[in-house]
């Protein structure tokens, strides 16, 4: 098959290369956004005089054509056309004839596949930025179900103090929220146009690239050619908000696995997202948590590799360019796959609220409550933190928790001690006590509740 550039060529290009060096196997998922940067660039075309309005219009009902026998199914993309922009190319020459070969007019593949990129990650940073919306709320609507339910916070895994489930999850909330804000932030630099850059000098067509930014939706025009065509800032951007946003949804679903093992029970997911064991009948596995954490991983490493392309790269367009491309849509795809089924997830999970009770009732997650008792009462806290070590060690050797202990044998460790010390170690009060701004008592998860309402607007 001749090739859109074989006119300096005498040999064929040997298949395996062909094979290898043509993107079309991925790049395919580009076709909208190529169409679309097309028709914006053909209006510019005819608006300027560089082709005739007829000639436009027919070149803008070819592409029309072709995307909708794209779309049906009709056209077969072939590796001899390398990639998207040329396999669109030649069926737009062999929809309208040769006129089809005036679209490239004054345009370069770099500065053409470099826009479809930035039209293709735009579109997909707005789904993904609705879908952490859809989890945040999620989040909201359990958090709303249980600030008055109590378990144990940790600190290294080990029982640290009483906690509002609502509190937990909140957390979760303000990850999400800087994410979020990362994701917006990141649209600045991807809401840039490069078309009209050419291969890398720009072009000797009076072009006018602001028309083009305007029709694709773009804020700008990159004011550098040679930068507009071989800038991958707006992919790595979005890969790394990608990846730590990853690594927030990896830590949940971490907790989501421990609190639905045997040893925790403090959540039960819905069947509908839990699979079971081909050997062990009793098994509800939490597969999506377990592949939520590990796809984590590919999306550091989409990130990782991306990285290690363009570091070393001269200007302007290298082909290492196009290895761009698997990981941009490998990490769309996970996050939007990913935050999909978070969202529902969580909204369907049975808090057992009456084992988290249990188990804030079984430990000495109280013990900085009754040091903050002491130093109530006038002893320096280093000195009441001695005094509550020894009672926990007491409290151990004996088989009892701190509310079982006795006054007499409160007594034993500082007269300090008054029947009102009962009342400061109910989980609820200990709970109820830590008042300062953001922390765990109920009124001010009440609080925090709100102003996360406010944030999701
Ligand atoms: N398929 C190519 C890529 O994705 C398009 C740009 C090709 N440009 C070139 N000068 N060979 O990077």
């Amino acid at each position: 098959m001749s090739k859109l550039w074989g006119g300096r060529f005498t040999k064929e290009t040997n298949k395996l290369v062909e094979e290898q060096t043509a993107s079309i196997h991925f790049d395919k998922k580009l076709a909208d956004e190529d169409i679309e940067g097309s028709i914006a660039h053909v209006h510019m075309l005819a608006a300027t005089g560089i082709i005739s309005e007829g000639e436009g219009e027919k070149i803008e009902n070819g592409l029309k054509a072709v995307h909708e026998k794209i779309k049906k199914g009709e056209l077969t993309y072939s590796v001899a056309n390398e990639d998207i922009h040329m396999n669109i190319e030649k069926f737009l020459i062999d929809e309208i004839g040769p006129l089809g070969g005036k679209l490239h007019t004054g345009r370069s593949r770099n500065d053409q596949v470099a826009t479809d990129m930035h039209l293709y990650l735009k579109k997909h940073t707005e789904t993904i930025i609705s879908l952490v919306k859809d989890v945040q709320q999620a989040v909201i609507n359990q958090a709303t179900d249980h600030v008055d339910t109590i378990l144990p916070g940790y600190t290294h895994l080990q029982r640290a103090q009483p906690v509002s489930f609502a509190h937990h999850l909140l957390a979760y909330f303000w990850m999400l929220q800087r994410d979020k804000e990362r994701l917006i932030d990141s649209l600045k630099r991807v809401n840039g146009s490069p078309l009209g850059a050419g291969a890398l000098a720009g072009t000797t067509f009076p072009l006018d690239r602001q028309q083009v930014a305007n029709e694709l939706g773009f804020d700008y025009v990159y004011p550098n050619s040679m930068d507009a065509v071989s800038d991958r800032d707006f992919i790595l951007e979005f890969m790394s908000a990608a990846s730590i946003l990853m690594m927030h949804i990896s830590r949940l679903s971490e907790e989501l696995v421990i609190w639905s093992s045997q040893e925790f029970q403090f959540i039960e997911l819905d069947d509908s997202f839990c699979t079971g064991s081909s050997i062990m009948p009793q098994k509800k596995n939490p597969d999506v948590p377990e592949l939520l954490r590990a796809k984590t991983g590919r999306v550091y490493g989409n990130l990782m590799g991306l990285l290690t392309v363009l570091k070393g790269l001269p200007l302007a367009y290298n082909k290492d360019m196009q290895e761009d491309k698997e990981g941009m849509f490998d990490t769309v795809e996970t996050l939007e796959g990913s935050l999909g089924m978070l969202a529902p997830m969580i909204d369907t999970m049975v808090v057992k609220a009456g084992n988290m009770k249990k188990a804030v009732s079984e430990d000495y997650s109280n013990a900085t409550d009754i040091a903050d008792y002491l130093v109530k009462k006038g002893m320096p806290f280093r000195q009441a933190h001695e005094v509550i070590g020894k009672i926990v060690l007491y409290g151990i050797d004996h088989n009892k928790y701190l509310l079982d202990l006795t006054l007499e044998e409160y007594h034993q460790f500082s007269e300090l001690f008054e029947k009102d010390i009962y009342e400061v170690l109910a989980p609820e009060q200990v709970v109820r006590s830590r008042r300062s701004y953001g922390g765990t008592s109920q009124d001010e998860v009440r609080n925090q509740l709100d102003l996360a309402r406010q944030a999701l607007q």
